[in-house]
This record gives structure tokens, sequence and C-alpha cells, in this order.
């Protein structure tokens, strides 16, 4: 048996088949090109942090480009930041001037790339942030770029936080009224309280309202984790859970985000590049442990991925090509297939085929524990050549033959037609 996920309110059954989603990170700070975090990192003020709204300028933005990456990529799915911490928003917002319109991009740039990406078969959500370092009546916290500033921090008391949460409540309104059937609200994040200043949580956000308000507008839609209220996807950030992710004991539904590089938002120097070979084995991970991959970019300040991502998106889609009936469909396999070393296995649970990745290509053969007799039919995926298992059964375990050259993929995969 596969294992069952706690229920939730939205509707999660195309989430778990499609298991690959493209996160993009594109604001101002794309400009800085040193993390998404930059106004926060080097603790500046609005005025010093204009210079990027006031040149941000991406002329060579073509959003079906980025859909035609994304689905060539293997991706079914995309989580787009309408704003991130930094308050600049991508859309044209009745509720702020600082937005993609009143920039040299003079557009706005959400709209076109719904289209796009919902032309490509994408389905359609969006990152929004709850912090905001640029509102007015936003208050200081331990991120807050001001943090520093005793004049700024004296200024608190003028501002009036639930003014702020009106308006965070009045975009989302907007979002999920202005571009039609959206698929996932990706809200981020509650701001532990630190020595010096409290924290904004659920009661700030006024998390139960905004829920409620976003399931009003788009029933059936997904909502992660982060306004401390669960519903319906756990995020796990920049890491692989050890096995699939549980609460209070009981596995639910999750979804691992990961960058290329490290920094969200576009950073030139960083060196950090995960490898195709890497990101390949990082997809086979989430879904061997019933969850998704949400893989991200950071365009430039000229609207384009850059090289880089499209090299790996590019690698990953060769991949996915072949193998993504390993991936789609498929979840955690259940406990009594007893995974070789070096190997990841995958399931289907509607056609019941069990999927084998090998990591690391061993010499002639791989030892199934206990298999023998139960697979019909064995095939390479990328392939689809018959892998050897004749007269291979002996005792209660399978050996299956193996071409001594590992096939020319990134991760072969062997396709178990089981019996009955
Ligand atoms: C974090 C970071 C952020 C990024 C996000 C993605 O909370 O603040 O920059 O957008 O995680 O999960």
């Amino acid at each position: 048996m596969t294992l069952e996920t706690r229920p939730t309110p939205g509707d999660t059954d195309w989430f778990v088949h499609d298991r690959f989603g493209l996160f993009i990170h594109w604001g101002t700070y794309a400009l800085a090109a040193r993390h998404e975090w930059v106004k926060s990192k080097e603790q500046m003020s609005n005025e010093q942090y204009q210079k990027y709204f006031d040149h941000f300028d991406p002329d060579l933005y073509d959003p079906e480009q980025w859909a035609e990456a994304a689905a060539s990529a293997g991706m079914k799915y995309f989580v787009v930041t309408t704003k991130h911490h930094e308050g600049f928003c991508l859309w044209d917002s009745d509720l702020t001037d600082y937005k993609a319109t009143n920039t040299p991009a003079g557009r706005d740039l959400l709209a076109p790339m719904v289209e796009a990406f919902r032309a490509r078969g994408l389905k359609v959500g969006f990152y929004h942030s709850l912090l905001d370092w640029h509102h007015p009546d936003y208050t200081v916290d331990q991120f807050h770029p001001m943090r520093e500033d005793e004049d700024y921090i004296a200024r608190d008391e003028e501002r009036d936080l639930d003014h702020y949460v009106d308006y965070l409540h009045g975009q989302t309104r907007e979002l999920l009224t202005r571009f039609g059937k959206v698929d996932i609200m990706w809200f981020d994040f509650s701001v532990a309280p630190s020595e010096r200043f409290p924290g904004k949580g659920k009661d700030v956000w006024r998390s139960e309202e905004l829920i409620e308000m976003v399931r009003d507008l788009q029933p059936g839609i997904l909502i992660n984790d982060r306004l401390q209220i669960d519903q319906d996807i756990k995020t796990p950030e920049q890491t692989v859970p050890r096995e699939w992710v549980r609460v209070d004991g009981e596995p639910v539904i999750w979804e691992a985000c990961h960058t290329f590089s490290g920094s969200w938002g576009y950073y030139r120097d960083e060196e950090s590049w995960k490898s195709v070979d890497q990101l390949v084995k990082l997809l086979i991970e989430c879904a061997s442990k019933g969850g998704n991959l949400l893989l991200n970019v950071g365009p430039t300040g000229r609207g384009e991925f850059d090289h880089r991502a499209l090299d790996r998106l590019a690698g990953v889609g060769r991949w996915m090509k072949r193998h993504s009936r390993s991936i789609y469909g498929c979840t955690q396999a259940p406990e009594e297939f007893d995974c070789p070393r070096d190997c990841r296995y995958t399931y289907n649970p509607e056609t019941g085929r069990l999927y084998l990745h090998v990591f690391s290509w061993p010499f002639r053969h791989l030892w199934l524990r206990g298999m023998a007799g139960r697979v019909r039919y064995a095939q390479l995926l990328n392939d689809a050549s018959e892998v050897g298992m004749k007269g291979a059964e002996e005792g209660d375990d399978l050996r299956l033959e193996l071409p001594v050259k590992k096939p020319p993929v990134t991760v072969p995969v062997i396709e178990l037609f089981l019996r009955g």
C-alpha cells in the first residue's frame, strides 16, 4: 500500500500527480544581482534602494520563452513572486504606486506571464510576500532593512501595522480576481520575535480571515503553510527531507523548493550552481518520498533566464523527455519493496509499475531482494530495451542483467512491470 496523506481543503489531485514546478523570483533586486534580500542584508533605506526601481527595464522579457523553457524541462506548474519582501509589485495594483507599471518597464508584467504559462498548459501559482520592506505602515522586525536605524524604529509608533495588513488582504484579493483561475497561493513568511522586536504571525496577518477569503475567491486553490496555519502544502526549503514529511505523525502533501545556486533572485557572481545530475536526482529524491519539487529561476534585469539556468533546465528536460513516466503520477513505493543501494524507487499506483532509478551504475548485476517471481517484464525507460532476468532467479531475490555500459542518460531508470 502507498501512504495516504492527511486530507486538505484544496484540490490536490493534480498537484501530487504533476510533481514538478518552476519557481520564479523576479523583482527590482535582479538589478543589484546579489540576492533578493539585498535591501535587508545591506540595510538599505528606501532612498538607497530606489535606483533599482528607477532602472528596472526588462526590455528582453518574453514570457513565452520562459513558459517554453519550463514546459520543455517537464514542469507542470509555476509559482511567481507577485511581490517579494522588497514590496515591489509585478502587476498593476490599484493599491500602490510601487509597481512595474511605474518603472521604465511601463507595463504589467504579471498578466502576460500568466497567459503564456497557461497557454503552455502549466498551472498558475502566486507567491506573495507577507513581509514588506517598502510599505510605510510595515513595522520594524528582526529582518527589516532599518532594524538598526533608531530614527526609523522610533517612527514605528506612528505606523499602523493593521493598515498594512488591510493592504495585504486587498492585494491578495486583486491577485485572485484579476487573473482567472489561480491554482496555488504561496504566502511567505511568518517572522519569529527577536530580543528587540516582536514577531509577525497568524494574528498579525489575520491568517484565518485571509485564508477564508482566498478559498472564497478561488475554490479548490492550494495554500501553503507559511501563514502559520497548515493548509494544503508543507514547504521544506533548500533541503531534502529524510523521509515523507509528516505533521503530528501523519504523512502530508509536501513540496521542497530549491534554488539553482543558493539565492532565489538573480545573483550574477554566485558560483555554487547545482549540476544537471544533482537536479535530476533531487527531483527523483522528492518523488521517491511522495513529494514535489519547485525549482527556482531568478531572471535577470533584462528579463531573461540566464544561460546557466537555461542550461540546467535543458538538461533536466532531456532526462524528463524519456523518464517523466517515473515521475508523473508516481509516489513513494510501498514499503515491501526493498530498494537496492545507490538506487531510488518510485511507484505508480495506477499502473502498478515500479521504477528503479540507478544513481550509480553497477557492473552487470542488480539484486532485488525478495522480488523473485514478482516482475513480469523489465526494461530500460530511456530506450525501452529489455532488461534480462532470465535464469536469474535464485532464492527469493531477483537478479537484473544490466548492460556493462551505463545508458547515455543522467540517471538510468528500469521500469518494472509487476505481476498481479
Ligand atoms: C525564504 C526567503 C525568500 C524566498 C523563500 C522561498 O523565506 O525569505 O527569499 O523567497 O524563502 O521559499
